[in-house]
């Protein structure tokens, strides 16, 4: 049996794949200030018009052009890998199976679509990029492709992560990208969070509405956003990620996957493992998908799906979505990443629709589950990360007690050297579980009331 299983570069899946193609209910549009769908040229002073184009796509295959591909090989295809250690360890008859996506240079799966949106934007004759990051994962990814590609970079990084993580910080700067903490002086919204709340750690939020406000307001119109999450062309470009795993489960041996496990901030990485297989499950498949996301920011477990802002400023489109409402300012849990108050619309039409069935764990479990997966397969895993693996320890020990051999498979969605700081705070003692009050939730969530309903459609079949 091999622990690790690649594919040869020439094995590299050639085609993005798209759920908007396949949704069993099609997603509900993004609307504009007036309450109407919003048409793609409104989206022109954000994104360039090629990317833009596949956001409102609904083909199901899209082929990643041959350049793109020869940056992607600097790191992929990413092995599958099989934990045996934690399996012994657990004394599971559960098979577990990890796409590592924590071998690409900045050490997540962030890249993945870091690198086609820069080449996009290229394409399109754009110099600039302008973005938000929340653990400094995403910021260091667009920075190491915008370095790749030629582009200038600025990342608006939120205060809370931008102080927990100064070593992040540093890999922007030696990719050549200008990181900022957020809410910053520099733009009108930053400065108005700022008068309000000088000592605010920060939100995604926030970050958003700074980095769109930077792109559009460039005399040059040479400068332009980019999201590393939540949109549809972004979790598109993540597909990669689960059509390279199910090459390598086949050769694995294995015929059926029964559980698929992913953290959920925005919901890219998630996606990126899942989608293929959502495509089985609506196909007929016997799946359970699951993604995970903290007790503290707890967007589809207890948020209402409802349409919402983006950002914190109103800017951006209204999107379907679970939400805890735009002006939420999670509290500063150790994952910067899982603290977004919206997630993903295609993974939210999913949920509604039934075949995804999310889970909430709290901080100190995840620590835990982290240190489990440090000592017994030795690598640390990035906090996000550790909601997975908390849930595919859990579902390994729900397969001990039915005597099952399931076979499990998760994204292993990028490496947590950066993030020793959250590690030495739970080994200090001075992490502590968070519940968000119920009335934190509703008073985050009243404004929704104000804004067009989203009707949860769905076809019963999940
Ligand atoms: C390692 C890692 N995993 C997961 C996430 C969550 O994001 P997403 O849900 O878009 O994958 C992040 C976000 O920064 C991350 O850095």
């Amino acid at each position: 049996m091999e622990v690790k299983i690649n594919l040869k570069e020439a094995d590299i899946p050639r085609q993005w794949y798209n759920l908007a193609a396949d949704l069993p209910t099609p997603l509900l549009p993004p609307l504009g200030p007036d309450g109407k769908p919003i048409g793609p040229e409104m989206l022109a002073p954000v994104f360039p018009m090629n990317l833009i184009e596949q956001e409102v796509s609904t083909q199901r295959w899209i082929d990643i052009p041959e350049e793109i591909l020869q940056i992607l090989y600097r790191w992929r295809p990413a092995p599958l890998k099989r934990a045996v250690n934690l399996e012994k360890h657990l004394g599971t008859p559960a098979r577990i199976y990890y796409k590592d996506e924590s071998y690409s240079p900045p050490g997540s799966h962030k890249p993945n679509t870091a690198v086609p949106q820069a080449w996009y934007n290229k394409q399109f004759g754009i110099k600039k990029l302008t973005t938000e990051t929340g653990a400094g994962q995403w910021g260091s990814a667009l920075a190491f492709a915008c370095c790749i590609l030629g582009l200038e970079c600025k990342v608006f990084m939120v205060r809370i992560s931008f102080d927990q993580k100064p070593f992040r910080k540093i890999m922007m700067q030696v990719w050549d990208a200008n990181c900022v903490a957020s809410p910053s002086n520099e733009t009108n919204a930053g400065r108005k969070v700022l008068a309000e709340m000088p000592d605010t750690p920060g939100s995604l939020g926030i970050a958003i509405s700074e980095a769109v406000e930077a792109a559009v307001t460039d005399k040059t119109g040479k400068t332009r956003y980019a999201l590393g999450s939540v949109l549809n062309h972004v979790l598109m470009h993540q597909t990669i990620i689960g059509l390279e795993a199910k090459k390598q489960l086949a050769i694995a041996g294995e015929k059926k996957v029964d559980v698929i496990i992913g953290c959920a901030g925005g919901g890219s990485n998630f996606a990126g493992l899942a989608f293929p297989f959502v495509a089985d499950k609506i196909n007929g498949a016997d799946i359970s998908i699951v993604p995970v996301e903290p007790e503290s920011c707890p967007t589809m477990t207890r948020g209402p799906f409802a349409y919402d802002f983006g950002d914190t400023a109103c800017t951006t489109p209204l999107l379907a979505m679970y939400t805890l409402g735009h002006a939420f300012i999670p509290p500063p849990i150790h994952a910067g990443g899982l603290r977004y108050h919206g997630m993903a619309p295609l993974v939210c039409q999913s949920i509604v629709e039934g075949l995804l069935k999310p889970r909430a764990y709290h901080q100190l479990k995840c620590y835990e589950a982290a240190v489990t997966w440090a000592r017994t397969e030795g690598a640390i895993c990035a906090p996000e990360t550790s909601h997975a693996i908390v849930a595919v320890i859990d579902e390994a020990q729900k397969a001990k007690e039915e005597g099952k051999e399931k076979v499990i498979l998760f994204n292993y969605s990028g490496h947590g050297l950066m993030d020793l700081s959250g590690y030495d705070a739970y080994f200090s003692g001075k992490l502590i579980d968070y519940e968000l009050p119920q009335q934190d939730l509703e008073k985050f969530t009243a404004p929704l009331a104000n804004l067009p309903k989203a009707e949860a459609k769905k076809t019963g079949k999940w």
